[in-house]
């Protein structure tokens, strides 16, 4: 089975940075043509234009997860999607002793309940047109902890539910919902403190010593998206090198 998304209608939030932008790209490499989805329509716009200039089929459409009238027009003015990558994420840190509730409430905001407005449009468009694929980009952080994100890490810990949840209410829409978990890619945001010592020290603390790079997501990224992945739902996808395996 190739892992390929010829005919497929693909959208991805979050798309105007970081992973977003680079999932958006994968996919279209892979044969889907692929809408941007962010707020600020103007950076997804070129990023789609950009792909257009590559070959491939690329649209970019104006999406704030948070707010529900945003979500409805953009599944709305469209066909369903065969798969959408619920990507859009922020990080929030900070101590917890000292984080207001409001901060903490943006993060879930974005993170949790984004994720779930943006499943259900795209479940009842995909369940009406027979099935596809969503990918929710949870974290490693969803799964263990650190220090100073807490919002952080309870919001991924609730998308891992959340996609189990889900997949056991939309199998038998032939909605597929699956998480995958980065661990600590290295771009452009964070490369100034992975050479600290800090820094450093976390790299040695994941078993393959090494960062992650976003091309290794690539791989995985399209198993779940793809009908490779068909008898995949419920699942919980870490790429990290081994770091959540790491000893005690
Ligand atoms: P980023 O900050 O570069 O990208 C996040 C994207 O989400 C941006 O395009 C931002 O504009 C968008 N976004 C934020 N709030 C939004 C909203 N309300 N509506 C629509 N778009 C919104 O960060 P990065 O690193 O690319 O993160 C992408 C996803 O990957 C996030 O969910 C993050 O939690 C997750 N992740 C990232 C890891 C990393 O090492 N970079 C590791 C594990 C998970």
């Amino acid at each position: 089975m190739e892992l390929k998304l010829q005919g497929k209608r693909a959208l991805v939030t979050g798309a105007s940075s970081g992973l977003g932008l680079h999932f958006a790209g994968v996919l279209a490499g892979a044969g889907a043509e692929v809408t941007l989805a962010a707020r600020r329509l103007a950076k997804v716009e070129k990023a789609a234009e950009a792909l257009t200039g590559a070959g491939h089929t690329a649209h970019a459409i104006e999406l704030d997860v948070t707010d529900p009238a945003s979500v409805s027009a953009a599944f709305d003015a469209a066909p369903a999607y065969d798969v959408v990558i619920n990507n859009a994420g922020i990080s929030g840190s900070g101590a917890a002793l000292h984080m207001d509730v409001a901060e903490f409430e943006r993060v879930i905001d974005t993170n949790l309940t984004g994720v779930f407005s943006v499943a259900q449009a795209a479940a009842r468009g995909m369940s009406e047109a027979g099935g596809g694929a969503i990918v929710n980009i949870a974290s490693i952080l969803g799964l263990r902890v650190a220090g100073h994100v807490a919002a952080y890490t309870a919001s991924k810990a609730a998308v891992i539910q959340l996609t189990k949840a889900l997949a056991l209410e939309w199998a038998r829409h032939g909605v597929r919902v699956n998480a995958l978990c980065p661990g600590y890619i290295e771009t452009p945001i964070n490369a100034d403190f992975f050479d600290t010592d800090a820094g450093q020290a976390l790299i040695r603390r994941i078993p393959q010593r090494r960062l992650g790079q976003l091309g290794d997501l690539d791989g995985p990224l399209l198993l779940l998206a793809s009908d490779a992945s068909s008898y995949m739902t419920g699942s919980v996808v870490a790429v990290d090198g081994g770091h959540l395996v790491s000893g005690l």
